[in-house]
């Protein structure tokens, strides 16, 4: 069994990673999140009840469990706060298992508006992002002159970086009533939370390394999907982060081999949500009808997200880019009742049948999917437990997925709750 798994979104973000990794935790001793920030949201229903977190690894409701959250995430300290509090008020514990790196960077609430502000002067162009500040926060680290969380500690250089920001960013602050550009109001507040992080900083690639040395098992749980990549995916309509492997290592401070599994985790059809191409978008009552049956609207922003057939071509390309080992499906329940089923094997572009993503990215806008058809199921698959237990028509659609990727599929998820899953 493998001991150390990566969980990676490989659609555009909101395939229901959090639901797999919640599974996985229970066979692990660590969870660490390494990229992103509070713009994913993922909602993990145990005992009927609904948490939201957006900062938080999803292995936090398991008691006991280590959970982890690296130099790559960049975190909203007043956000993580309040998902803190949530912990607390439902009689979670998150003494002495949850860690920090120092070198995080975080987001402040002036990062918010510059979003805000950015998203608007992008007019029509805009990225549609969830405007929690990731894109902002994200430039400040690679201008090296972002704030991290160590500086919390160290007040007199907190207050000389957060200063400076006055003269970076006076395009956004001069003038403005925006209270969001009271940085004497953020240094005070910062200030109040340094108690509240001091005994969670840890030196997280040291922690990693010296547990995997002890033999223990870690689950890296990815924010996002692939195709959000801010390297690889549908630039410039992509998150600001690697949400691929390599955000893992870099994000956490670990070597390649600390990972010895890749489970990509794939939605039975496709979402994306805000601006972008998106090859098999169905705007049409049958678009309609996935958002209404699969609930497709943001945990984060509460966005309706477009959705249509799944898109092998660019699952394909995110296997390759990720080195997938096996696939966590999720959502087939969704699928339950329609006659037919379509599925983008191939692209029409200018004419020409093209099997791969063209190599200019921004160019999947103009692509035409070509689908395969495949027939549907009329039972309800809710709640199955067992692969044999699905309607023939449903694993011949599972089949044709895992044949064409060439990967073998781990989980299938058929409902919201912990247990309906099927674990293959
Ligand atoms: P940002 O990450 O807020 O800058 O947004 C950039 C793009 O990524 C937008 O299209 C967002 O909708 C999308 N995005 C960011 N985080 C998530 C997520 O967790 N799930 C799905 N889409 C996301």
């Amino acid at each position: 069994m493998a001991k150390n798994r990566i969980v990676l979104g490989c659609q555009w973000g909101d395939e229901g990673k959090g639901k797999i990794v919640d599974l996985l935790a229970a066979e692990a001793d660590i969870i660490a999140r390494f990229q992103g920030g509070a713009n994913a949201g993922h909602t993990i229903v145990v005992d009927d009840r609904k948490y939201k977190f957006h900062l938080l690894p999803s292995g936090i409701l398991h008691e006991g469990k280590q959970c982890v959250i690296g130099n790559g995430v960049v975190l909203d300290p007043f956000g993580i706060k309040e998902e803190l509090d949530v912990l607390v008020e439902n009689g979670i514990s998150y003494r002495d298992r949850l860690w920090i790196s120092p070198a995080a960077n975080l987001v402040l609430p002036y990062h918010k508006l510059i979003d805000a502000v950015q998203e608007h002067s992008r007019g029509t162009a805009n990225l549609g992002t969830t405007k929690r500040g990731i894109g902002p926060a994200y430039v400040d680290k690679v201008a090296r002159h972002g704030i991290r969380l160590v500086d919390l500690f160290a007040p007199e250089r907190l207050k000389k970086r957060l200063e400076f920001q006055r003269t970076i960013k006076e395009q956004y602050f001069t003038g403005s009533d925006d209270e969001r550009t009271d940085l004497d109001r953020t240094y005070r507040e910062l200030l109040q939370l340094a108690d509240l992080f001091r005994p969670l900083v840890i030196d997280v690639s040291r922690y990693i390394n010296e547990a995997i040395d002890s033999g223990k098992t870690i689950l890296y749980e990815g924010a996002q999907g692939s195709l959000l990549d801010v390297d690889l995916g549908t630039y410039p309509f992509a998150t600001s982060s690697n949400t691929t492997v390599g955000g893992a290592l870099t994000g956490l401070g670990i070597g390649p081999r600390a990972i010895d599994e890749v489970i990509g985790v794939v939605k039975a059809y496709t979402t994306r949500v805000g601006a972008g191409p998106f090859p098999t978008e169905l705007v049409d009552d049958m678009g309609d009808r996935l958002r209404n049956q699969g609930d497709e609207f943001g945990t984060t922003t509460g966005r309706p997200r477009r959705c249509g057939w799944l898109d092998l071509v660019a699952l394909r390309h995110v296997v390759r880019l990720n080195g997938v080992d096996a696939i966590a499906v999720t959502k087939l329940d969704v699928l339950d009742g329609l006659d037919e089923l379509k599925v983008c094997h191939a692209y029409d572009l200018d004419g020409k049948i093209i099997t791969d993503v063209p190599l200019d990215l921004a160019r999947l806008n103009e692509v035409k999917p070509v689908y395969t058809s495949l027939p549907g199921w009329s039972e309800d698959t809710t709640g199955i437990l067992s692969f044999a237990d699905l309607p023939a028509n449903a694993r011949a659609y599972l089949e044709y997925i895992a044949a064409d990727l060439k990967v073998e599929i781990k989980m299938v998820s058929t409902g919201a709750k912990r247990k309906e899953i099927i674990m293959v």
